[in-house]
């Protein structure tokens, strides 16, 4: 792997419209702030420089991820031996036409639906506060009380591990689970809205916010909800009724505001973060019989999910 993954760096320098970094502290891009180095930090600029990545990764047989916004992503402490993937520029950017709107896969959502309420669009209020990027919205069918990302996209353009361009645009509306293969990699997203009254939305968006404001920490080191909800009751409150809220590991504390929160509080580790999930995990096992399924992505751990 070491000779390959040497060449792996020479080729992935000559990809036009790339930029490569090594050993790169993912700490910096995870809004837990933590995570340990990935091998290879790729950032690629255009849908030519991802398909030509992606080739390059294949053959030289570097594992891969894409990282978003990095608010759904528990990374290790020892980090990833592969390549992570950041989206920007024209994978980035947001574009409306008509009662469509484009989304590159490194698009952070908040920008799609800034631009859907500017263009006057309805149909993506639900999403305001949601942290991530379109691309990880797909693979995790983001969504809240108010709707998931599915309801809205028409189509998904996407490239596959061997650089190939996909196309999809059938989708099931499932809760919280990739709408498209996860081996693929979201390059854009065109999401179908519809024309309305700016106030209408806006007041929407004025609903989310303080239901928001009112529910979940704010302003904190967080990755959003731990743990998906099971069947039955939200897994806030089972972990609420086992009095978790406060409960802390290292730098880790389960939010006082919300029990499906955990906030690096200043100094925690992944390992620190890790172990109160499974803390966690085990008391709402003992007490209620109920197995929690993580809804943040583990990376980098044995067990990943
Ligand atoms: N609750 C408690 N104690 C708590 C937290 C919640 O009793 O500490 C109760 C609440 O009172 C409420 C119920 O649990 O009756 C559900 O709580 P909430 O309304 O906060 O919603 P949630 O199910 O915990 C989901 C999404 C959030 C999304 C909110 C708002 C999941 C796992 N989480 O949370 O999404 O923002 O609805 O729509 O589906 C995320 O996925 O990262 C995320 C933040």
């Amino acid at each position: 792997m070491a000779g390959r993954a040497r060449d792996a760096g020479a080729a992935l320098r000559k990809v036009r419209d790339a930029y490569l970094e090594e050993r790169v502290p993912l700490s910096g891009f995870t809004t837990w702030r933590t995570g340990g180095p990935a091998r290879y930090l790729l950032t690629v600029n255009t849908r030519q420089s991802l398909i030509d990545s992606l080739r390059v990764l294949r053959e030289a047989g570097v594992p891969l991820m894409v990282l978003g916004n990095g608010s759904n992503v528990l990374v290790s402490d020892a980090g990833f031996s592969g390549a992570v993937l950041k989206l920007k520029e024209s994978l980035a950017a947001v574009e409306v036409d008509g009662e469509s709107l484009d989304a590159g896969g490194g698009a952070l959502l908040g920008a799609a639906v800034s631009r859907a309420l500017r263009a006057s669009l309805a149909g993506l209020e639900f999403a305001l506060g949601i942290p991530g990027t379109m691309g990880g919205a797909v693979m995790t069918n983001a969504g809240t009380f108010a709707g998931s990302i599915a309801a809205s996209l028409s189509s998904v353009e996407a490239v596959d591990r061997s650089g190939e361009p996909v196309t999809i645009d059938r989708f099931e509306d499932v809760y919280r689970a990739a709408l498209v293969d996860e081996e693929l990699v979201v390059a854009g997203a065109r999401l179908g809205l519809t024309h309305a009254d700016g106030a209408s939305i806006r007041g929407r968006m004025d609903k989310m916010r303080i239901r928001r404001e009112g529910s979940q920490p704010q302003a904190a080191a967080t990755a959003g909800s731990v743990f998906k909800n099971p069947p039955g009751e939200p897994a806030g409150r089972l972990l609420d009724q086992c009095g978790l809220k406060g409960k802390t590991v290292g730098g880790a504390s389960v939010s006082d505001a919300h029990a499906n929160f955990i906030v690096n509080s200043g100094g925690a580790t992944s390992a620190d973060i890790k172990a109160l999930m499974d803390m966690m995990a085990r008391e709402v096992e003992k007490d209620f019989g109920v197995r929690l399924e993580a809804e943040v992505r583990l990376v980098g751990f044995e067990e990943e999910r």
